[in-house]
């Protein structure tokens, strides 16, 4: 998944839109865009459109994000949104492993009262919005099977720690939020599974998201997400690699494949060896999976 768009769970206006946005996947949010008030409307609203969109042959995936595990509010989202078969929860203020199996087997519970494979559901944590949650970040390795993606935020972040900004004036995020990308990276890394950059606010600021979108793919995030529709076009091409790229990763590929004994082989002046051809396979299979 290169983009991925929230889209507020209650407007029914922009849920049709989030259709037609190009993303490879919709965040329906029922948490931080919908007033409290609204949760119950944001659930059935949500519900439906699962049931509507799930149909079409071709459509994004769709991920729900429910309310934190400490609200109380998790278990009514799960209750409304299960039933319509989600392709992932997204989990925020997640605090590491113990949060991915309470949640996991929350979902578990739906699945077999939908009558739902076990293990059909995936979760995504945002692993960075309480500095709780950046110390565990080295726990969801091995927690759960669902996990698919971690991604971070810095504005929850910055609320927690009680910072007054999260970036400079230059627009780079200052030292802690620039810790936590990085640590979700680790994080991800370690979990093998796949790093999600967090949301660019900007929304009108195309050529700002395409410089975060750069850096974020220079450091290992395969894609990020999105707040607004017209992000989806830049945040896809940056995320899919180039027909450079895949010639290159293809390249190295055939060379060690030529090469079985070899550990380090010479290529156009650069150095190649392990870590070169692991970087290659995975651009490879990424660019397999797009297609
Ligand atoms: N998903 C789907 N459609 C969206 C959208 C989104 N995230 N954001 C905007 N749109 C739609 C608008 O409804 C509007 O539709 P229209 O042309 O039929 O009127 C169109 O795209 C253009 O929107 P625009 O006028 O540029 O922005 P806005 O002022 O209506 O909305 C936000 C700005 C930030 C409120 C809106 O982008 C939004 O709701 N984003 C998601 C917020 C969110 O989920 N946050 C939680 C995670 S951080
Ligand atoms: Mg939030």
């Amino acid at each position: 998944m290169r983009s991925l768009l929230f889209v507020p769970g209650d407007s029914q206006k922009k849920l049709q839109k989030g259709l037609e946005s190009g993303a490879d996947a919709l965040i329906l949010d029922l948490e931080d865009s919908v007033s409290l008030d609204a949760k119950p409307q944001a659930r059935a609203l949500t519900r439906e459109f699962l049931n509507e969109a799930g149909k079409l042959a071709r459509r994004p995936r769709l991920i729900v994000r429910v309310n934190a595990l400490s609200t109380g509010l998790t278990e009514a989202d799960l209750d409304a949104v299960m039933p319509g078969a989600p392709d992932a929860i997204m989990l925020p203020k997640a605090e590491g492993g113990p949060d991915l199996t309470h949640l996991a087997a929350q979902i578990a519970v739906r699945e077999a009262e939908s009558d739902f494979a076990d293990g059909a559901t995936r979760i995504i944590a945002i692993a960075t919005e309480t500095g709780k949650g950046i110390f565990a970040l080295g726990s969801y390795a091995g927690a759960s099977h669902r996990l698919a993606g971690l991604t971070w935020g810095a504005e929850d972040l910055s609320a927690d720690v009680g910072a007054e900004t999260n970036r400079l004036e230059s627009g780079d995020y200052t030292d802690p939020y620039r810790m936590a990308r990085s640590l979700t990276l680790f994080a991800a890394a370690a979990a093998q599974v796949d790093a999600i950059d967090s949301v660019f606010t900007a929304f009108r600021d195309s050529e700002g998201l395409r410089a975060e979108c750069l850096a974020g793919r220079r450091d290992g995030f395969t894609g990020k997400m999105a707040i607004h529709p017209a992000q989806v076009a830049v945040i896809n091409e940056v995320f899919s690699p180039s027909p450079e790229a895949l010639a290159s990763a293809e390249a190295i590929i055939a060379l060690f494949d030529a090469n079985p004994g070899l550990g380090v082989i010479g290529l156009d002046g650069e150095m190649l060896d392990r870590p070169h051809l692991m970087r290659a396979r995975r651009l490879k299979a990424r660019a397999d999976r797009l297609g």
